[in-house]
């Protein structure tokens, strides 16, 4: 299992965002929708065996994460509005369980939403082997990860807080990078996708 998780700084848990105006409507969730096809979709397809946790912090008093599951999603396509609509009817929708609470609880086919931040996955991540992605880690290519279970955390066009690093140190994660660059969130989720699959050959 492959995991990404986009951490959030300005978007919002909310729907009320215009689908034609989405950076400066909705606290660049339009960064996230790239990072979401990045994680999840190749040409003609999905990647089954990857989950994305968007990390929506940009409400400070409601932070909230959705979890898009590649294996049971559906009607995925990669344009950016085609997303943004799938993200927009996940965050309008109550829960199964009635609201949003800090366990993952359905909202529409592969997606799942709960309440809280970085913290929320401490359960999620139990027994997955957690990096940290930052231009001043050790090099991917040296250090490839070999578990089954992996976990990839990074910042969007912000990059991570204080706050954000501290809780997501508490995975104790290993930290690298992809380039020598700083590169957009999502293409260093591509970049981190095709060293696995060129090591998977
Ligand atoms: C656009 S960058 C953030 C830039 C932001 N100005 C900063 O200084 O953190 C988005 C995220 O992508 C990841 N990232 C960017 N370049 C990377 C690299 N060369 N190696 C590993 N991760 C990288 C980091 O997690 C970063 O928080």
């Amino acid at each position: 299992m492959r995991r990404f998780v986009v951490v959030a700084q300005k978007a919002r848990a909310s729907a009320d965002f215009l689908l034609v105006d989405i950076p400066s409507t909705s606290g660049r969730l339009d960064v996230l929708l790239r990072c979401l096809r990045a994680a999840l979709l190749v040409s003609h397809g999905v990647r089954r065996d990857t989950v994305v946790y968007l990390v929506l912090l940009g409400d400070p008093g409601r932070p909230v994460t959705l979890r898009i599951e590649g294996s049971a999603s559906r009607y995925l396509r990669p344009d950016e509005r085609s997303l943004a609509t799938v993200i927009k009817k996940a965050l309008a929708l109550p829960p199964a369980t009635g609201s949003v609470t800090p366990t993952f609880s359905p909202v529409r086919a592969g997606i799942t939403i709960a309440e809280g931040g970085i913290e929320t996955l401490e359960d999620e991540l139990a027994g997955s082997k957690v990096y940290l992605l930052d231009e001043a880690g050790e090099d991917l290519r040296e250090h490839l990860p070999s578990a089954e279970d992996v976990t990839f955390f990074l910042g969007d066009h912000i990059g991570l807080d204080p706050h954000a690093l501290t809780c997501i140190h508490a995975f104790a994660p290993h930290a690298l990078r992809v380039g020598p660059l700083s590169l957009h969130s999502e293409d260093v989720i591509t970049l981190v996708h095709n060293e696995l699959d060129r090591r998977i050959g």
